[in-house]
C-alpha cells in the first residue's frame, strides 16, 4: 500500500504548542503549587523545594524513577503509589510531569475517565498509551541561506499580481530570485532590506531574518542597539538541515486516520481509531527507525485512582505493559482491600494480584505536624493570601485533626472572611468563623447521625423498618 505517513506539520507543530502556553496561565488549581519534586542533584530530597514539602521517601524513589525514564532505560514498567487520602500521592505524580520536562510526553487521567467516553474502555487505554509515547523524528529540510543584495519590485504592472527580483550572496556565490506576490508580502512584512541575511525555508516558504551583515554595520548610525550583526553565510545558498521534533503516537494516528484528519487534536473528538491505522503507523515507525530517522521516547502515562478500572482494563493492562511500545505506568489508589471492580473477588488497591505483582509499589505516609504547617503555608502564598503566625497554627491544628485538605480549603473561605472585616491579614477568629461554618467529614458525619431520621434513603431507618417487619 502506498500510504504515506504525516507526521505534524510545522502547522501542528506551532498550534500545538500554543495550546501548551495556554494551560500554563490556569488559574491556582490543587497543585498549583508543585514545581517539581524538589530533589537535589544526587537525587536526594531536599525539606522543602519547588513547593514539594516531606514524604522524603516517596520523592525519592519517584526521582530515582524520573531518572531512569529520561535516559530511556525503562518502559512497559508499572508504579503503584499507595497511600492514605491526602498524602500527596496525586501532588508527586504531577511534580514528576514537571520535572520530566517538555520533549517527554506526560499524559494524566482518573481510571474513571473511560466509562465516561464515546469509546469502548480498551480503546481509551490505549489512547492514553500511545499519547504517552513520543516519536522524535528527524527531518531534512532544504533552505536558502543569503545576504541581500537587491530586492526590486516591478510597478509597472500597477493593479494584478506584484512580481520583482531579489538578489542573494553568500561570500562563494550569487544568485538572482525570481519573486511572487506571496514572497514580495512576506519580505515586507518581515522587512527585509538590502544587508539584511535571511533564511527561506523551500517547503514552507517561511522567511527568517537572522540579522544584519557586518558589511554593513557602518551604513546604520540610526540602528538602535538592537540590531543583530552576522555574518555573511558561506558556501553554497541551498542548503539541507536537519531538523528534529517530537509527537506522540497518538497524535500520529489522529492525523493519519481518514476519517478524522488532524482537526480532531484540537476538538479532542478523536473517536476510536481503527486498528488497522495503528499497524500501519507502528511498522513505518519501526521503517524510520531502522533508518535512523526516528527514536522512541517511552513516556509517562499516570492512572489516578487507579481502583476505579475494572477486571477487563486491568487484564488489558497486563497484556499491554508487555508491548514493545509502552509507556511507564504510573497508577494511584488510597484503597485497601477491597472489591476488584467486575467481580466478587476482593483483593489490595483493588487491583488483581497478577497486576500488583508486576508493579513497583512505592507507599507514601502521613504528614507530621510541621510538614502539614509549611505546606499550609505555601498554600498561602499560592493563593496571595496573608495569615498571621496565631491563624496558621491554628489551621495547622484543624489539618491535624480532620484532614490536610479540609484545611488548605479553609485558606480562601477564610481569607474572605478577613476581607469582609477589612482586615489585610486572615487571624484566628476568621479561621475559627469558617471552620463553623464548613464542616469537615467527621463533624458531618457525628451531625449526620445525630439527625439521620430526617435524611432520605437511610440505611439505618430501613434496616430498623425490616427489624419491625421481620419482628
Ligand atoms: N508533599 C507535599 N508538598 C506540598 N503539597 C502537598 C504535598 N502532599 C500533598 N500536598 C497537597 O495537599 C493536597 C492533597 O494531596 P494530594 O491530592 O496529592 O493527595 P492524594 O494522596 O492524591 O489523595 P487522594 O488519595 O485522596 O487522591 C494537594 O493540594 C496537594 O498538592
Ligand atoms: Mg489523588
Amino acid at each position: 500500500m502506498s500510504t504515506s505517513i504525516q507526521t505534524s506539520t510545522g502547522l501542528v507543530g506551532t498550534t500545538l504548542e500554543g495550546a501548551a502556553d495556554l494551560t500554563r496561565m490556569e488559574r491556582i488549581g490543587a497543585h498549583s503549587h508543585i514545581r517539581g519534586l524538589g530533589l537535589d542533584d544526587a537525587l536526594d530530597p531536599r525539606a522543602t523545594s519547588q513547593g514539594m514539602v516531606g514524604q522524603k521517601q516517596a520523592r525519592k524513589a519517584a526521582g530515582v524513577l524520573l531518572e531512569m525514564i529520561k535516559q530511556g532505560k525503562i518502559a512497559g514498567r508499572a508504579i503503584l503509589m499507595a497511600g492514605a487520602p491526602g498524602t500527596g500521592k496525586t501532588a508527586i505524580a504531577m511534580g514528576m510531569a514537571q520535572a520530566l520536562g517538555q520533549d517527554l510526553p506526560f499524559t494524566s487521567m482518573a481510571a474513571s475517565e473511560i466509562f465516561s467516553l464515546e469509546m469502548s474502555k480498551t480503546e481509551a487505554l490505549t489512547q492514553a498509551f500511545r499519547r504517552s509515547i513520543g516519536v522524535r523524528i528527524k527531518e531534512e529540510t532544504e533552505l536558502i541561506e543569503g545576504e541581500v543584495v537587491e530586492i526590486t519590485i516591478d510597478q509597472t504592472t500597477g493593479v494584478g499580481a506584484k512580481t520583482g527580483k531579489m538578489v542573494l550572496k553568500t561570500t562563494e556565490m550569487e544568485t538572482v530570485y525570481d519573486l511572487g506576490q506571496k514572497m514580495i508580502e512576506a519580505l515586507t512584512k518581515e522587512k527585509i532590506t538590502a544587508g539584511d541575511v535571511i533564511q527561506i525555508d523551500k517547503a514552507s516558504r517561511k522567511i527568517t531574518r537572522q540579522g544584519r551583515s557586518f558589511a554593513r554595520s557602518r551604513d546604520y548610525d540610526a540602528a538602535g542597539g538592537d540590531q543583530r550583526f552576522v555574518q555573511c553565510p558561506e558556501g553554497e545558498l541551498q542548503k539541507r538541515r536537519e531538523t528534529v521534533h517530537t509527537v506522540t503516537l497518538h497524535e500520529i494516528d489522529v492525523i493519519n486516520s481518514r476519517t478524522q484528519g488532524f482537526l480532531a487534536l484540537f476538538s479532542g473528538d478523536t473517536g476510536e481509531i481503527k486498528p488497522e491505522v495503528r499497524d500501519q503507523i507502528n511498522t513505518k515507525v519501526a521503517e524510520w527507525r531502522e533508518e535512523g530517522k526516528a527514536e522512541i521516547l517511552p513516556g509517562v502515562l499516570f492512572i489516578d485512582e487507579v481502583h476505579m478500572l475494572d477486571i477487563e482494563c486491568f487484564s488489558f493492562l497486563n497484556r499491554a505493559l508487555e508491548d514493545e511500545l509502552a509507556p511507564v505506568v504510573i497508577m494511584a489508589s488510597n484503597r485497601g482491600v477491597t472489591r476488584i471492580r467486575g467481580t466478587n473477588y476482593t483483593s489490595p488497591h483493588g487491583i488483581p494480584i497478577d497486576l500488583l505483582d508486576r508493579l513497583l509499589i512505592i507507599s507514601t505516609s502521613p504528614y507530621s505536624q510541621q510538614e502539614v504547617h509549611k505546606i499550609l503555608a505555601i498554600r498561602c502564598e499560592e493563593e496571595d493570601v496573608e495569615m498571621t503566625e496565631d491563624a496558621k497554627d491554628a489551621l495547622t491544628t484543624i489539618g491535624m485533626e480532620t484532614s490536610l485538605r479540609y484545611a488548605i480549603h479553609l485558606i480562601t473561605a477564610s481569607a474572605l472572611a478577613a476581607r469582609k472585616r477589612n482586615a489585610s491579614e486572615v487571624d484566628v477568629q476568621d479561621i475559627r468563623r469558617v471552620y463553623a461554618l464548613f464542616l469537615d467529614e467527621k463533624r458531618s458525619v457525628s451531625l449526620m447521625k445525630e439527625y439521620q431520621q430526617e435524611y432520605m434513603f437511610n440505611d439505618q431507618q430501613d434496616s430498623n423498618r425490616r427489624e419491625m417487619i421481620m419482628g
